[in-house]
């Protein structure tokens, strides 16, 4: 069998309830996953929780509860958050799973067997937010910062083991030389190359002071660090090391998708504790960029966090979803508002899709008592929009396959525009006035084909509203069963299907 494309978000931490961040991650992991099963390919998707570590130890404390109660909480919201967004992922990973204690315990002792890890002691600072290690250039810039801006960290001393990072530097160095996909966007590769020229220092993977994590196999005094922990949970995911045919058919993980903030551990860290383990390195590692809101930075105490369930609740996860990966080039910074979503629902999908649908299925209705009609001789005209529609579908798939979502929904409403341009120029009502029901059968029928193929190619992005013009359309296969060939059949919308013009896809809103 093929391998699988395999395709992972994150694993979202416990302490908190998802916010727009997680969505966004999740959203765009689920737009690649369905995009490839588009393609044909066989898919594995996995998303999931990163439950160990001193952060969430800290967090149930303060809450009076256990660390696993407070897990077993919160991961509720992230799973039902799963169902809210249409979200098709295969499997979802919790590191306090029994399955991924062996597979870390599993890497930690190959790693170990590779001469990698060695005891010795950590006296340093340590940002229990981000659960990271400071570096010493990092300490400086944090003493530059202006003090309201600088991170909470605390000064740690304990018995440590450590990961011979170092010896990793030349390595990682070839590797991101011969495989310039490892890192993406392009610009965020020469900032790890940066990093790491600036050189690799051995890098703590226990700790002592804590207990909530996976123990070290032989030294249950330590426990794991929590980012060796759940970094392998990319791994653990595909039956590491128990299912060697579930491992063989899914890893190298085709894309990792993280936000820019923890590129470092997964541009870094991880491919070196895959090559002391002797296991091979993910094709890709795609770094996104953070959103602020209404212009500032998403925090708790300015009270800011945008909830991604009131989002679905005001506007659907579609909507959500697509303005998300329409507002900016995916690897950018964004911002948020809830005046940017509606601009973008009342332009591009009430205006622009909406409105193409429901005139044409109206007409069909009304002229055709609502069967798609035969065509007859078709027009250069209307043979353009069917040429416009293959050049669509083709940079449509290069950009996905680029992950540039924003510049294949853009080539996509571009192609709606000219379609939209089409119906005026062809004036079906006029065509109709005049009695002339060749012509008017032609364009309807050349405007359900153009219909048909945006349908197939917005659903990854909008899987309800896709599949609600798809069965107006009175398609009788089913859109999942729909791959990237068929949106190059023209004919697909076969004469005399039942389409039914109904209420609008895309309401609009009131910018008040
Ligand atoms: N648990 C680690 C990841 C381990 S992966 C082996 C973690 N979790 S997190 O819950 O804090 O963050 C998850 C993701 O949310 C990160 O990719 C982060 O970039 C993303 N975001 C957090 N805030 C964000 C925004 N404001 N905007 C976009 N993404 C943001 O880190």
């Amino acid at each position: 069998m093929s391998k699988s494309f395999y395709v992972t978000t994150p694993i979202y931490y416990v302490n908190d309830v998802p916010h727009i961040g997680h969505a966004y991650t999740t959203i765009a992991a689920d737009v690649i996953a369905r995009f490839n099963r588009l393609k044909g390919n066989k898919v594995y998707f996995l998303t999931g929780t990163d439950e160990h570590g001193q952060k969430i130890e800290r967090t149930a404390e303060a809450n009076g509860e256990k660390p696993i109660e407070l897990a077993n909480r919160v991961v509720k919201r992230f799973q039902d958050l799963s169902n809210v967004l249409n979200i098709t992922n295969d499997d979802f990973i919790r590191t306090t799973e029994e399955r991924h204690r062996i597979a870390v315990e599993e890497i930690f002792k190959r790693v170990e067997a590779a001469g990698d890890i060695y005891l010795s002691e950590y006296e340093g600072w340590y940002d229990v937010r981000e659960e990271a290690f400071i570096t010493d250039t990092q300490y400086e810039e944090i003493q530059s910062m202006p003090e309201e801006k600088r991170p909470v960290i605390e000064k740690v001393k304990e018995e440590s083991y450590f990961f011979r990072l170092s010896k990793y530097q030349e390595p990682l160095l070839r590797h991101y030389k011969e495989n310039p996909e490892f890192v993406k966007p392009a610009y965020r590769l020469n900032e790890v190359v940066k990093f790491v020229e600036g050189g690799l220092k051995d890098l703590s993977v226990s700790r002592t002071t804590f207990n909530w994590g996976i123990p070290v196999p032989g030294n249950p005094k330590h426990v794991i660090y929590v980012w060796f922990d759940a970094l392998t949970n990319y791994i653990t995911g595909v039956g590491f090391p128990t299912d060697e045919k579930m491992f063989e058919d899914n890893w190298p993980a085709d894309i990792h998708l993280v936000g820019k903030d923890i590129l470092r551990f997964h541009a870094v860290y991880w491919p070196a504790f895959l090559m002391s383990a002797d296991l091979a390195l993910p094709k890709t590692v795609f770094a996104h960029g953070w959103w602020t809101v209404e212009g500032e930075k998403m925090s708790k105490s300015l009270g800011n966090v945008v909830d991604p369930y009131q989002v679905v609740d005001e506007f659907g996860a579609d909507v959500f979803r697509y303005f998300l990966l329409r507002e900016i080039p995916f690897g950018q910074d964004g911002d948020y508002s809830k005046s940017a979503i509606i601009a973008r629902v009342n332009g591009e999908l009430a205006n622009g899709l909406g409105n193409l649908v429901s005139r044409t299925l109206g007409m069909v209705e009304k002229y055709f008592d609502a069967s798609v009609p035969e065509p007859a001789a078709l027009t250069a005209d209307d043979e353009a929009i069917r040429e416009k529609a293959f050049s669509t579908v083709e940079i449509f798939e290069k950009d996905m396959d680029e992950v540039e979502f924003n510049k294949a929904l853009v080539a996509l409403w571009d192609y709606i525009a000219d379609v939209n341009k089409y119906v005026d120029d062809s004036a079906p009502w006029t065509l109709a006035k005049e009695n002339n029901a060749k012509r008017l059968a032609a364009v309807l029928w050349t405007i359900a084909q153009a219909i048909g193929v945006v349908t197939i190619l917005i659903y990854p992005f909008m899987p309800e509203a896709a599949s609600k013009i798809w069965s107006r359309l009175g398609s009788s296969d089913s859109l999942s069963s729909m791959t990237l060939s068929n949106a190059k059949e023209w004919g697909l919308v076969q004469a005399g299907q039942k389409v039914e013009k109904g209420e609008s896809i895309f309401p609009r809103f009131d910018q008040k």
